[in-house]
């Protein structure tokens, strides 16, 4: 399973990829909000300093809209990914920008059946929304796994890109029922390194180390 940063903060970004976590990046709007910074020179930052794909999210609600939008980040790097939302308008836009080559990646997924017409517009990626909607009382890897099925029933290649990852179990669930890549912000990443016996086995093995290490 890939393992894709979550964030448009390029502290963070880096501090993963030095570590060599960081195999693409996921932005939203929020997220671009959050980070405070201006949106071209933040997607530039990232697209250089990652060569994996870095997901832009367009934002107008025709599909002209977005692939004029489309036309301009792909300008912005060499891996950028058209972020596009799941309406008829997007899936308009998908199956154009894929017939041109361009790589998308369809978000605010909340069924399979949408994952499947993402698929079938040509999508390179489909974003189902695990934690939104365990916040709204559906287990949220139960879709996961049923485009998992639908996918490998009909050989589809869009990949899975479990989204809305917010804590190590959701990461465990994706990597056990087959996500292709798990979307995860830093701080979820960062927690995937520690277990309780791991510090504790290196504090003991640290103070035994006293009694006879130079
Ligand atoms: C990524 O592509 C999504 O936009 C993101 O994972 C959403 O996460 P959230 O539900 O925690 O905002």
């Amino acid at each position: 399973m890939k393992f894709f940063i979550d964030t448009a903060d390029i502290s963070g970004i880096k501090k993963a990829h030095e570590m060599g976590l960081v195999d693409g990046v996921t932005t939203n709007p929020s997220l671009i909000k959050k980070a405070g910074r201006d949106h071209e020179q933040t997607i530039r930052e990232i697209s250089a300093l990652i060569p994996g794909p870095i997901s832009v999210e367009t934002l107008s609600d025709t599909a002209e809209g977005m692939i004029k939008e489309a036309d301009t980040y792909i300008t912005w790097g060499s891996n950028i990914v058209i972020k596009v939302v799941m309406t008829p308008e997007g899936m308009k836009a998908v199956r154009a920008l894929s017939a041109r080559g361009i790589k998308t990646n369809v978000t605010l997924i909340f069924s399979p059946l949408q994952a499947l017409i993402a698929a079938k517009s040509g999508a390179t990626y489909v974003s189902p929304f695990v934690g939104r909607l365990d916040d709204i009382g559906q287990v949220g890897m139960e879709i996961i796994t049923q485009i998992r099925q639908i996918f490998d029933n009909y050989s589809l290649p869009t990949q899975i890109l479990a989204a809305s990852i917010r804590n190590p179990i959701h990461m465990l669930d994706s990597a056990l029922v087959g996500a292709d890549v798990a979307t995860v912000p830093p701080a979820t990443l960062f927690q995937l390194f520690k277990h309780p016996l791991t510090e504790s086995g290196i504090a003991t093995f640290m103070e035994d180390a006293k009694a006879w290490a130079i």
